[in-house]
């Protein structure tokens, strides 16, 4: 009897586990659309209506790469003032509010006490001195734990967020500069 039961639960698990599987297909990393080259309509007055967009597939988490070193120059990078002084920055890009950024689902879900202590020593974080912002008192590479005093690069390199994740990899226009030498 007991037996009977549990092979009709594992049959029943086999065959949920069946449909499962055929329904959550791994998806496939969508290919970009191809570009149908914009044909100039002919003379037909173009009524006014929006273009259907073309469903852009979701992207996975960009992972910019880099189409060339970009040290292999910009050996300091980590002393560019707006990267060093960067800590005024910091909510720009990721928003000012702790809480949105570091608790709760689609974070990273740190517990209340990493930043605010145990009781009865709750510690509301405060930035260490007038000028600098309370994210620059974590941050730093290895211990997130440490001041980073703001160093974007030393936050953000060692943590495999290159150059290009804050600049974009269209390096000619990041140095549309060095075409000053043409002619015409
Ligand atoms: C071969 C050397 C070289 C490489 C490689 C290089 N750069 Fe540069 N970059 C320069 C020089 C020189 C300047 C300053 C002159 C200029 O503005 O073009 C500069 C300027 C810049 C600027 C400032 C532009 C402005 O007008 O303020 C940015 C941003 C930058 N680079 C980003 C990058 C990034 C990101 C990479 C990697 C993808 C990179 N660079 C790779 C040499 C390089
Ligand atoms: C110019 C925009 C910009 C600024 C300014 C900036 N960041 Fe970022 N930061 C990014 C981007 C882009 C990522 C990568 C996000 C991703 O991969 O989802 C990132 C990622 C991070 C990460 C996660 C790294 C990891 O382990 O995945 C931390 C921590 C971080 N930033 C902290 C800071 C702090 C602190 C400051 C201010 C001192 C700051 N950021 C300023 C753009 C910025
Ligand atoms: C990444 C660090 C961090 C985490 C994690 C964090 N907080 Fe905070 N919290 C702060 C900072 C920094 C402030 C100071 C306010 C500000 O700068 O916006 C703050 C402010 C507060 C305040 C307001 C105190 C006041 O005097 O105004 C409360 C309440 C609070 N946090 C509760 C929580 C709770 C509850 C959790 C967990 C669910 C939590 N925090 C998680 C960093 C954090
Ligand atoms: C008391 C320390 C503390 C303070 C203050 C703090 N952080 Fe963080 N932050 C952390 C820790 C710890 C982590 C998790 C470890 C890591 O990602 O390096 C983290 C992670 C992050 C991440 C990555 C989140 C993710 O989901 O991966 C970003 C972005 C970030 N912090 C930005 C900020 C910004 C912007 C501020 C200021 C508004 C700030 N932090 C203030 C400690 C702090
Ligand atoms: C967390 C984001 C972030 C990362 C990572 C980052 N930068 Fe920047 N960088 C900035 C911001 C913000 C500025 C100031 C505003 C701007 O020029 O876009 C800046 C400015 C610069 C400038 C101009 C300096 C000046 O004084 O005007 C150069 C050059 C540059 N970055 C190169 C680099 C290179 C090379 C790397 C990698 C080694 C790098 N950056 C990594 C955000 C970043």
């Amino acid at each position: 009897m007991k037996k009977g039961l549990i092979m009709a639960l594992l049959v029943a698990g086999l065959i949920l586990a069946g449909c499962t599987t055929s329904e959550v297909k791994p998806k496939e990393t969508p290919t970009k659309p191809v570009e149908t080259p914009t044909k100039k309509p002919e003379k037909t007055p173009t009524p006014k209506v929006t273009p259907i967009p073309t469903p852009t597939p979701k992207p996975t988490p960009k992972i910019e790469t880099a189409p060339i070193k970009c040290t292999i120059c910009h050996t300091k990078a980590p002393n560019y003032s707006p990267h060093a002084n960067g800590g005024k920055l910091c909510g720009n890009c990721h928003g000012w509010d702790p809480h949105k950024i570091h608790v709760g689902a689609g974070t990273i879900n740190l517990d209340c006490r990493t930043c605010h202590g145990e009781p009865p020593n709750i510690v509301v974080p405060q930035p260490m001195e007038e000028g600098r912002t309370v994210c620059e008192n974590c941050h730093a590479y290895p211990d997130p734990l440490k001041p980073s005093y703001g160093n974007l690069i030393n936050i953000h390199i060692p943590r495999g967020k290159y150059c290009t994740n804050c600049h974009g990899t269209d390096v000619a226009s990041l140095h549309a500069t060095a075409d000053k030498f043409a002619q015409g």
